[in-house]
């Protein structure tokens, strides 16, 4: 088949038994992880990213040739920097300086223009907070007026969750053969998590929230350390709108080590190259397995690839 464009190539990644990883941990149960990490900007976020632009297009809250403007840690960014670059609409993306440069790179190389926003003080480079984001934020309102943009919005624009609840939740309810008994998930935006579960809940699949230790925000939890090297989410946020009216089945946490362990596991044993909130999604999988959903089948997305943290300390 000869797709007109890669915006069609944007959903329906394959499922992967993670049957090794499951064996050499002496797991009882299943993992099937979700490789998203093979879509063209090589991230979930394309599915965002492409969600929310359809749909503002068709409701006209983006006109033709308009200005898309969006905090981004990278990946919603190169998102919309495909998507828009095919659809003519130019692209701005605010960024952290807290995220790595290999996403700036990305982002410019595929067209869009990258504002990079100063860490407040005492954040340190590989860990955006939120307060990082919220200087992030103040920017790209700033830019979107400036630009009579559009602001793609992924913390409040339903397209986001309702990609993943069209899209990622139905692919692993198919591809599973309806199997799937729990999916954990690392929230940023919440996105992810929202949709799946809005699909999956009703089909009796409890849906859990991945946080980092000492930030979990969507658990209530005070926040004691909001510092992490997972990068796309834990920002110890506690109104993220996307989860507003989402059951919860539980809340997990997970240490940068375990993520960074995950990750590496990931690489080694299943020859999956992807990130650090890839590495959370299996650490949280293996808790619960080792826990609540022993003997169970617990579905994660490997969020982005692992070529996106090689100026990072993942793979040293
Ligand atoms: C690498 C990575 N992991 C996890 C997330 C969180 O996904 P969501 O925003 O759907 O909660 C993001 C979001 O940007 C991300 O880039």
């Amino acid at each position: 088949m000869i797709l007109p464009s890669v915006i069609p190539a944007i959903g329906n990644t394959p499922l992967v038994d993670l049957s090794r990883i499951c064996q050499r941990l002496d797991l009882d149960g299943r993992i099937l992880a979700k490789l998203d990490y093979l879509l063209p900007g090589f991230s979930k976020k394309d599915r965002a990213a492409r969600s929310i632009v359809e749909l503002a297009r068709a409701e006209g809250t983006l006109s033709p040739g308009q200005t898309v403007v969006e905090l981004t840690s990278g990946n919603m960014g190169t998102g919309l920097a495909i998507v828009c670059g095919i659809l003519g609409h130019p692209f701005v993306a605010v960024m952290s300086a807290g995220n790595s440069v290999e996403r700036a790179r990305m982002m410019r190389a595929l067209g869009a223009e990258v504002v990079i926003v100063p860490q407040a003080e005492g954040s340190k480079p590989g860990e955006v907070s939120g307060a990082d984001l919220a200087l992030v934020d103040e920017v790209a309102q700033r830019v979107t007026a400036d630009r009579n943009a559009f602001r793609a919005d992924q913390f409040g624009h339903s397209g986001n969750p309702k990609s993943h609840a069209t899209g990622t939740g139905p692919e692993i309810w198919e591809q599973s053969g309806g199997t799937v008994t729990a999916f954990c998930d690392f929230a940023g935006s919440g996105g992810t998590l929202a949709g799946v579960a809005t699909f999956l809940t009703p089909h009796g699949v409890r849906c859990y929230a991945v946080e980092p230790e000492g930030a979990r925000a969507i658990a209530g939890e005070a926040i004691i350390n909001p510092d992490h090297p997972i990068q796309g989410g834990g920002y110890a946020m506690d109104d993220l709108v996307h989860l507003n009216g989402t059951s919860v089945a539980g809340h997990l946490s997970v240490s940068s080590e375990a993520a960074r362990d995950g990750a590496r596991m990931l690489a080694r044993t299943e020859g999956i190259f992807a990130g650090y909130s890839a590495g959370a999604n299996l650490a949280g999988a293996i808790e619960l397995l080792r826990g609540p959903e022993k003997g169970g089948c617990v579905a994660i997305v490997m969020c982005d690839s692992g070529l996106k943290y090689l100026s990072t300390d993942l793979w040293e």
